[in-house]
C-alpha cells in the first residue's frame, strides 16, 4: 500500500517513537581509544592536527586509561613512539621498550581494561617502512615475520591482551599465531588488520608517530584503494591464518568493505575510524562547519550500521561521554 495509507513519518513523530524502531546501538563498550605512549616525553606532548589528542607519558597514558574505563570504553590500543629507532625496528620486540613497560604500568593500574597492542615495526625503524630491508631496499616480507612475531610475544609477555598486526607483510597472522602458541600465549586473540589500504588518512597519526617512510611508500604492502574484491582475499586469508578478529581501515570511505566483511565471516568485525578522519572533524567544527557531537555520534553510529562490532576511534571518550546523556 503506497502513499497515502503509508507514511514513513508516522514512524517519525516524537522521541519516543524513534527510539523504539531505532535499529542501531552504539554504546562505549564497543568503542576502542588509540592511545600514543612515548618514550620521549615528560608529560604530553600535542599533536597538531590531533586536537585532543597527545603523545603522552607513562603516567599520563595511565591517567587516560582510568578516564577510558570509567567512561565504560572497552580497551585501549597502544602506539609506542621510542626515543631511538634503528634499521631493523629491535625496539618493537625489547621487554623494556616503551609498550612493554607501559603495558605492565597499565595492567596494573586499570586490570580491567583490554590492552590492545598495534604490532608493526614502522614506529622503531629508521626508514619507517613497516617492515625490514633487503640488500636491494625494497620491504623483505619473509624476513619481517619473525620479527614481528617476536614483538607480539613480547607484548603478550608484557601483559598485552589481544595483538593487532598491522604491517600487512603475508602471512604475519599465521607467523604470530604459532609464536604465541609455541611461547605458551594459546589464550591470546590476534585482530588483525586485514583490509589496510594504502590510505592518505593515515598522514596525522604519521606525525604523531614519527613513522612516515624516508623514501617511497606503503603501495607494496597495503591495499590500493581501488580493490574491494582484493581487500575480501586477504580478510579471508587472515581469516584462514588463524586471526579471532578482522579490521578494516580507513572507515569512513569504506564502509563497502565493513558490510561485505560482515557478509563474508563470522568473526568481530572491527572498524577503524583513522586519524584524518578525526582531524576533518576536528578542523570543520573548530571553524564552526559542523557540530561536533552530532557529527561524530553519526559517524560512529553508521560504521555500526555498515557492519562493524568494534570501532577504534580518537573520538571514543568524547562518545562515551555523550552516550552517557543521551
Ligand atoms: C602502523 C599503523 C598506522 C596506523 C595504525 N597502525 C600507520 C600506517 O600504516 O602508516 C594508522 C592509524 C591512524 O591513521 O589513525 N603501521
Amino acid at each position: 500500500m503506497p502513499f497515502p495509507q503509508t507514511r514513513m513519518r508516522r514512524l517519525r513523530a516524537s522521541a519516543a517513537l524513534r527510539g523504539l524502531v531505532r535499529e542501531t546501538e552504539l554504546r562505549p563498550g564497543q568503542l576502542l581509544l588509540p592511545l600514543f605512549v612515548s618514550e620521549a616525553v615528560a608529560s604530553r606532548d600535542p599533536i597538531a592536527a590531533m586536537p585532543g589528542v597527545d603523545r603522552l607519558s607513562i603516567a599520563q597514558a595511565i591517567d587516560e586509561a582510568r578516564q577510558a574505563h570509567a567512561l565504560g570504553i572497552a580497551g585501549v590500543l597502544l602506539f609506542g613512539v621510542p626515543a631511538n629507532k634503528d634499521p631493523e625496528g629491535t625496539g618493537a620486540w625489547d621487554d623494556d621498550g616503551v609498550v612493554q613497560v607501559a603495558l605492565h604500568a597499565l595492567r596494573e593500574a586499570v586490570p580491567d581494561l583490554l590492552l590492545i597492542t598495534d604490532v608493526c615495526l614502522c614506529e622503531y625503524t629508521e626508514h619507517g617502512h613497516c617492515g625490514v630491508l633487503d640488500s636491494e631496499g625494497q620491504v623483505d616480507n619473509d624476513a619481517s615475520l619473525e620479527l614481528l612475531a617476536r614483538t607480539a610475544v613480547s607484548h603478550a609477555r608484557a601483559g598485552a591482551d589481544i595483538v593487532a598486526p598491522s604491517d600487512m607483510m603475508d602471512g604475519r597472522v599465521g607467523a604470530i599465531r604459532t609464536e604465541l602458541d609455541g611461547e605458551g600465549f594459546a589464550q591470546t586473540p590476534i585482530m588483525a588488520y586485514s583490509a589496510k589500504f594504502a590510505s592518505a588518512f593515515y598522514g596525522p597519526f604519521r606525525e604523531a608517530a614519527g613513522s612516515t617512510p624516508s623514501f617511497g611508500d606503503r603501495r607494496t604492502y597495503q591495499l590500493d584503494p581501488a580493490n574491494a574484491r582484493q581487500a575480501l582475499r586477504e580478510t579471508l586469508l587472515d581469516v584462514q591464518e588463524g586471526a579471532d578478529m578482522v579490521m578494516v581501515k580507513p572507515a569512513l570511505a569504506y564502509g563497502d568493505l565493513i558490510r561485505a566483511t560482515r557478509e563474508a565471516t563470522e568473526l568481530p568485525v572491527v572498524a577503524y575510524n583513522v586519524s584524518g578522519e578525526y582531524a576533518m572533524v576536528k578542523a570543520a567544527a573548530a571553524a564552526g562547519y559542523l557540530d561536533e557531537r552530532t557529527t561524530v555520534l553519526e559517524i560512529l553510529t553508521s560504521l555500526r550500521r555498515a557492519g562493524a562490532d568494534i570501532i577504534i576511534s580518537y573520538h571514543a571518550k568524547d562518545a562515551a561521554q555523550w552516550l552517557a546523556k543521551t
